[in-house]
């Protein structure tokens, strides 16, 4: 395991299994018909992982194409592979332009005006810039409306400074309205029905998110997917059918025991005494709290491991301390592992059970680990 830069003990960590990572990548592709690109999305420092290390071993592992969010995150990959295709998936502010020809990356389109900006970076840059053309079917987001999209995409032909190099649209409720994508799927291909001359097998065509992937129609223009959260192990959502392909968790997220006392019956704990103990309890204080992404909305909700039992956690987690009732373990003392999300002696909470109780999305809760936790890095490639 890499050490962080520090060389303090740990307070509060993330621990990544990049062998997880590699090996989940290749369960996914093995799940996909061959043809099938694999865009790997990693922005949000992918997704709390960690953008270099993520990256760097997903190249490793044969990722056809990377997409984020920022330029910083952009240019970050690119300057990890040279050879690599970089997507934007979001808007680039004015001044951010000529990045795209200095970075060779590829920007996401979706309106008139972005084909002129990005006309104009290739013109200046003597070489053309690649775009992927995204294409709104029914999310309200980023996109040129499906009805219009055979129009801009006669202005990227049209435009000599501009590459073509993607297709691509995104789906609204993929985990729990088939119907709603399917409309979304047809919307998209008619869509591309009616762009004249256009040569999908020479771009990539894409629209599969970790969601999406299960209604993936077998013979079709698609033939790239778009995978962020079930790279790292995690179901979209609990009845998908990607159950199937048996992906392993790449994060857990650990702190530690700060002290253990007793406490009598009736008394009330954390700020705003919205826990009363209800008998003479032992309880843990842990070292970490919302200012290391333990969300204030787990209060009185949560559960924690430690020793391999789950302990609850009582009252208001507090920026930096969280307080676990420890009565049902004996033995506990400061310096104890404690696992937020993770497996420990064969007892595990999953990213998805942690949300649950935060009332937010898993996707969240990763980006959420903050900064101020140290992520260590497995990177043995393990069976
Ligand atoms: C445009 C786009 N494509 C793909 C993804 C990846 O989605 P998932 O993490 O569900 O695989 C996202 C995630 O937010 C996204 O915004």
């Amino acid at each position: 395991m890499n050490a962080p830069n520090s060389r303090l003990p740990l307070r509060c960590w993330a621990e990544i299994d990049l062998a997880a990572l590699e090996r989940n990548l290749r369960l996914i592709r093995a799940s996909l018909p061959a043809h099938i690109r694999y865009v790997a999305v990693v922005k949000a420092d992918a997704y709390g992982h960690g953008l270099h290390q993520t990256v760097a071993r997903l190249m490793h592992s044969g990722a056809d194409l990377f997409a984020v969010a920022t330029l910083a995150e952009a240019t970050a990959v690119r300057e990890l592979g040279p050879g690599w295709p970089v997507l934007l998936l979001s808007p680039l502010l004015p001044e951010e332009d000529h990045y795209l020809a200095d970075y060779d990356l590829a920007a996401t389109v979706s309106t008139a005006d972005e084909v002129q900006r990005f006309d104009a970076v290739g013109r200046a840059a003597g070489r053309p810039v690649a775009v992927h053309l995204k294409i709104d079917t029914g999310m309200g987001r980023l996109g040129v409306w499906h009805e219009q999209a055979p129009a801009l995409y006669a202005q990227i032909a049209a435009s000599p400074h501009l590459r073509l190099a993607g297709v691509f649209t995104h789906f609204a409720s993929p985990d729990d309205d088939s119907a709603f994508t399917e409309e979304q799927r047809r919307r998209f291909l008619a869509a591309l029905a009616r762009c004249e001359g256009i040569k999908l097998s020479e771009l990539f065509v894409h629209a599969d998110n970790s969601s999406g992937l299960e209604t993936m129609p077998g013979a079709s223009p698609f033939n790239a997917v778009r995978v962020g959260l079930l790279q790292f192990g995690i179901l979209p959502h609990p009845n998908s059918l990607l159950a199937q392909v048996h992906t392993e968790p790449v994060l857990s997220f650990r702190t530690r025991v700060g002290i253990t006392k007793t406490l009598p019956r009736g008394t009330t704990v954390s700020y705003g005494r919205t826990h009363t103990l209800t008998r003479d309890t032992v309880i843990a204080v842990l070292c970490a709290g919302y200012g290391d992404g333990i969300p204030r909305s787990v209060s009185n909700r949560a559960q924690v491991l430690i020793a391999g039992q789950r302990c609850p956690v009582l009252g208001r987690v507090t920026m930096d301390q969280t307080i676990v009732d420890v009565t049902g373990v004996p033995g506990v003392k400061c310096g104890d592992e404690v696992v937020l999300v993770g497996r420990q002696d064969g007892a595990e909470i999953s990213v998805s059970e942690f949300s649950r109780w935060a009332d937010t999305i898993p996707w969240e809760t990763l980006c959420s680990v903050s900064k101020r936790v140290p992520r260590l890095y497995r990177t043995a490639l393990g069976v």
